[in-house]
Parts: C-alpha cells; sequence; structure tokens
C-alpha cells in the first residue's frame, strides 16, 4: 500500500528501528491514507460454514463495540499536550477505527447476525484506559490494538470468503500503523523518564497485557478452534508484537 510508505514504517511486526515523533509525518500519513482508502463492498450475504459462523460473530461483535468508541477521553487527554497537530491526528486515528466499526457491522449483518450494545471486555478495557491519564489510555489501547491486529489477520487468512479477506486485511494494514502510531508517541514522551519507573511500567503493562490476552482466548475459544489457532499461538503471536513495542515505547533494550 503506497499510504504506508509516508512515514518510515519500521512497522510493530519488524525489527525496531529508533525514529524519533512528528505529528506532522503522522498526519501526513492519516490523511493519504483516507485519500487512498480503497472502497470495499461487503455484500448483503456472506455464507461461512455453521461451525464457524456462529463463533466467528460472537467474536467480531465484541470487537465491532470496541472499535465503535467516539474517542471522547482520548481527544481530551491529547488536547492538554498543546500540539494541534497530534489533535489532527488522534482525530483521524479515532476515524479510522469507527470506519472498521463500519466495516465491521456491515460483515456482521452480511453473516447474519445483530449488532451488541455492550460486552464486558469493552467496558473493563474503558474502565482501565480512564484511570489516569494519556500514557496508561495508550498503554491500555495498544494492548487492544495488539489482540485486534493479530486476530484479524488470523480471519484474513484462514476464513476461505474473499470480501472478508479484503476487510480485514485492509484492517491489519491500518493497525499495524496504529501501533506504530502510539510507539513513536510513547518513546518520545518517556525518553526521559528514570529507567527504574520504565521498568515498573514494563512491569505492570506486562501483567495487564497477559491477563488482557489469557481473558481474550478463553472468552473466544471456540472461534479460535473453528479458526484452527491454538490458544498458546494466538498468545505467542501477541506476545511478539506486544514485546516489541512496549520495548520501543519504553527505549529499553532487551538482553
Ligand atoms: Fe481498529
Ligand atoms: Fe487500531
Amino acid at each position: 500500500m503506497s499510504n504506508q510508505q509516508l512515514v518510515h514504517l519500521p512497522s510493530s511486526d519488524g525489527e525496531g528501528a529508533k525514529k524519533s515523533f512528528n505529528s506532522s509525518d503522522w498526519r501526513d500519513y492519516f490523511e493519504e491514507n483516507r485519500k487512498s482508502r480503497p472502497a470495499i463492498r461487503v455484500p448483503n450475504e456472506i455464507v461461512l460454514d455453521e461451525t464457524l459462523r456462529q463463533p466467528l460473530l460472537k467474536s467480531l461483535q465484541t470487537f465491532q463495540i470496541g472499535e465503535s468508541g467516539d474517542g471522547r477521553h482520548l481527544r481530551k487527554y491529547a488536547k492538554k499536550l498543546g500540539d494541534p497537530v497530534y489533535m489532527q491526528c488522534m482525530d483521524m486515528f479515532i476515524k479510522e477505527e469507527q470506519n472498521h466499526s463500519q466495516m465491521l457491522a456491515a460483515v456482521i449483518l452480511a453473516l447474519n447476525g445483530t449488532l451488541i450494545n455492550w460486552h464486558w471486555s469493552d467496558l473493563v478495557f474503558i474502565g482501565l484506559r480512564r484511570l489516569f491519564h494519556l500514557k496508561t489510555e495508550l498503554f491500555i489501547l495498544m494492548i487492544a490494538e495488539v489482540i485486534g491486529k493479530v486476530f484479524y489477520q488470523y480471519v484474513s487468512e484462514r476464513v476461505d470468503n474473499e470480501p472478508m479477506q479484503e476487510v480485514f486485511s485492509l484492517i491489519v494494514l491500518d493497525e499495524i500503523l496504529h501501533i506504530e502510531f502510539h510507539t513513536e508517541f510513547l518513546a518520545e514522551q518517556l525518553r526521559n523518564y528514570p529507567w527504574m519507573a520504565k521498568f515498573a511500567a514494563h512491569y505492570i503493562w506486562c501483567v495487564i497485557f497477559y491477563t488482557a490476552c489469557f481473558a481474550f482466548v478463553l472468552d473466544h475459544k471456540t472461534t479460535l478452534a473453528a479458526l484452527k489457532i491454538s490458544s498458546g499461538e494466538f498468545i505467542e503471536t501477541s506476545s511478539r508484537i506486544f514485546h516489541r513495542a512496549a520495548i520501543r515505547s519504553l527505549s529499553l533494550t532487551l538482553v
């Protein structure tokens, strides 16, 4: 995708190159990503094997809720930074998440499912995110981004349906850049924190990540089984991406 060339992209899956956060670069990226977005048409009906359709619907309903937030708190915290360009980035980032929610809603309806209004995991994530301030919010958001990215990627690779592959591949590309966006921002913000604070933050972040990951595989075990993914594989893949992002965000070095 040409839009990804606008921002130097080591990617959250790749080796962590060091690059300082530049909100103008990210604004350019988000603008270009919006303009060059391919129009994906979700058909009115998607037919899948019933053993996959039922559990997948439940999982997609959860993600659809999670992606649909209005980002009010993120905006409020970001505003305090006093960087209007970062605010623009945050607005465009939130719009991309809302676009994911719309695409997921279209897929859910095409699978003959209904949209839900709430899910316990969404309430937990929202509660945790609002505990302190922007950085805490981004720490928790990053966990959701990583788990979402890994899940969407498995769906794009393992569901034998072209429109769904198109939808989920597009979302995965966005999520890779979202992880990168938050990672670069956190690295910039946390650069001068004392190393003790960084190690403590890393420890707590890992505990919350693994708790969320285990809760996810337990709650979605039927879907993962239908996609032929073991819980261990899901956690291992998520963990690899999370650790690269966390290490870079905190400017820690692996030994
Ligand atoms: Fe998303
Ligand atoms: Fe995202």
